[in-house]
């Protein structure tokens, strides 16, 4: 039995932030079969087993085959116990995806070889940078032709502007995929060769030692030459800066045909922060202090539309949960219980009845709580930091069909905003406008908009807008127009929504005056 320091010590939480296709779903999956919490591939994604024709998400995502959640997977490897939150992506990226990152401790980066760099992958690593986490990078589908590796760290620099360095190198790729050269075990992996023959031992000017058919291949050869030049003109490895979030490890392989995985999670494991501090209004919060506390990073509601259930997703930041136990939520000060709560693997919640500083953990809510929330177990009622506000991206006007339900109609929109998926705005035509990082959030809100307040709401699509703060607040109203749309956020401050960006810059070329910012840049 692992003591209560061991315990947290052994915990690595992370998201993987991708663009859809990268190879997220699969790499999920070999991580869970190593770890063994999965029997057979193709579990994680519901779609794939008709699992999502049995289970009881609400109606849209069974429509869709999507999961609008952002479940939690956890298994443990060698010694470690590992949490993997998911990021939705496609139509259901939205702030929850964002909010996720908010509670992890470090990020890998999957990046599709062929592909590069893709526009929802630059949008998670912004937030990934914002936070400081350190980003763990694999570049996925070595078994396809794909652009050249030095291409894709350039791609890293220029497009992310962060630094890399290569754990392991592959030589060819495609269809003469050879396996990697790995520079940080000192050997070379085999791609399709069987186990026993699998590594390929290097002497100490890295290069093959014994006798070996790879040596005469010309793949081998340049591999050779591009590590030189990475030894001499590349980034030395630093433990610091990957902690720091400075500088990414990349690691090449083939989630599909499982090459490549194991020695990524080992080697992750290795350099993976362990539960990190978390900031509050009384200081750090030590992941090791014993005194219980967590915050709330995102409300799923209706999960079991029969139950009208909402789960709280806490993530724990010192501690032990133990399940029965009371804590105190901070900005009521009122005590409770924590006797339901529920913890989840791949798509089948299981309860949970112990989880320390590092792990995530769903609680049963009938409307305690709200997103950013504060529980703690000890004396002190402190609260951690607000978590930040994402721009929304794309934006809707909103009206009650009938004018009748009016009151039903205030009661919701208010009600679905606190839960944090959509932002509200006004325009001062007391005009509802809704802002939204991805579009199913649209449809997610007149779906329970009907269902759980019986209004049918009309939605006029406004299309994608760059919302932009003023600095000061104060603005002439005469600057509002078509092109840049002056509205107030919930917390009456004045944002223009800007058509495109040619209106922003032009809007910014003539109002030198007025200092526009987006929150999303600023941290
Ligand atoms: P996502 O969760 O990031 O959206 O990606 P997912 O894992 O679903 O992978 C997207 C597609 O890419 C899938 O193929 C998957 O099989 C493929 N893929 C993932 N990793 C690799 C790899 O290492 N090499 C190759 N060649 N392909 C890979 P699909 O045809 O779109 O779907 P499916 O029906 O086969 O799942």
């Amino acid at each position: 039995m692992k003591n209560f320091i061991e315990e947290v010590s052994s915990r690595r939480t992370f998201a993987i932030i991708s663009h859809p296709d990268a190879g997220k779903t699969t790499l999920t999956e070999k991580l869970l079969l190593f770890g063994g919490a999965i029997r057979a591939a193709g579990t994680v994604k519901g779609k794939k087993t008709g699992k999502y024709a049995t289970s009881d998400w609400m109606e849209i995502e069974k429509q869709r085959g999507i999961s609008v959640t952002s479940s939690v997977m956890q298994f443990d490897y060698d010694g470690f116990r590992v949490n993997i939150l998911d990021t939705p992506g496609h139509e259901d990226f939205s702030e929850d995806t964002y909010r996720t990152l908010t509670a992890v401790d470090s990020a890998v980066m999957i990046i599709d070889a062929a592909k590069g760099i893709e526009p929802q992958t630059i949008k998670l690593f912004k937030v990934c940078r914002m936070r400081g986490i350190p980003i763990f990078t694999f570049i996925n589908k070595l078994d396809r032709v794909g652009k050249m590796p030095l291409e894709l760290l350039a791609e890293l620099e220029e497009v992310l502007g962060i630094e890399s360095y290569p754990m392991n190198w592959p030589i060819g790729m495609g269809k003469e995929f050879l396996g990697i050269y790995d520079r940080f075990y000192n050997r070379i992996e085999q791609f399709r060769v069987e186990e026993e023959d699998r590594f390929i031992p290097l002497n100490d000017d890295g290069e093959i030692a014994n006798n070996h058919p790879m040596q005469e291949s010309g793949l081998y050869m340049q591999a050779l030459e591009e590590i030189e030049l990475l030894n001499e003109a590349g980034n030395d490895f630093s433990k610091e800066r990957i902690a720091d979030g400075t500088l990414t490890p990349v690691f090449f392989g083939s989630a599909l045909t499982t090459f490549g995985v194991q020695t990524f999670l080992e080697t992750y494991l290795k350099f993976a922060p362990e539960p990190q501090p978390r900031h509050s209004n009384n200081g750090p919060v030590d992941p090791f202090n014993e005194d219980f506390s967590g915050f709330v990073f995102k409300i799923q509601a209706n999960m079991n539309p029969a139950h009208r259930d909402r789960i709280a997703f806490v993530r724990v930041c010192s501690g032990k949960f133990e399940r029965g136990m009371s804590v105190t939520l901070s900005r009521t000060g009122k005590s409770m219980k924590l006797s339901q709560s529920t913890q989840f693997l791949a798509d089948d919640r299981s309860t949970v009845d112990e989880a320390v500083s590092g792990d995530i953990i769903g609680l049963y809510d009938t409307g305690t709580y709200q997103i950013g929330d504060t529980i703690v177990s000890g004396k002190s009622l402190f609260q951690f930091d607000p978590l930040p506000q994402f721009t929304p991206d794309l934006y809707v006007r909103v009206t009650a069909k009938n004018v009748m339900k009016q009151k039903q109609f205030h009661k919701g929109i208010n009600q679905l905003v606190q839960e944090g998926a959509i932002q509200l705005f006004k325009t001062k035509y007391e005009d509802y406008i809704l802002g939204a990082v991805g579009q199913l959030q649209f449809e997610v809100f007149e779906h329970r908009m009907k269902n759980e307040y019986n209004v049918d709401v009309m939605i006029e699509h406004l299309g994608s807008k760059i919302a932009r703060w003023i600095e000061g607040n104060t603005v002439d109203e005469k600057l509002s127009s078509t092109r840049s749309m002056l509205v107030k956020d919930r917390f009456d401050r004045n944002v223009f929504l800007f058509e495109n960006d040619f209106a922003l810059r032009w809007f910014q070329d003539k109002n030198p005056d007025v200092k526009l910012y987006n929150p999303m840049d600023d941290r």
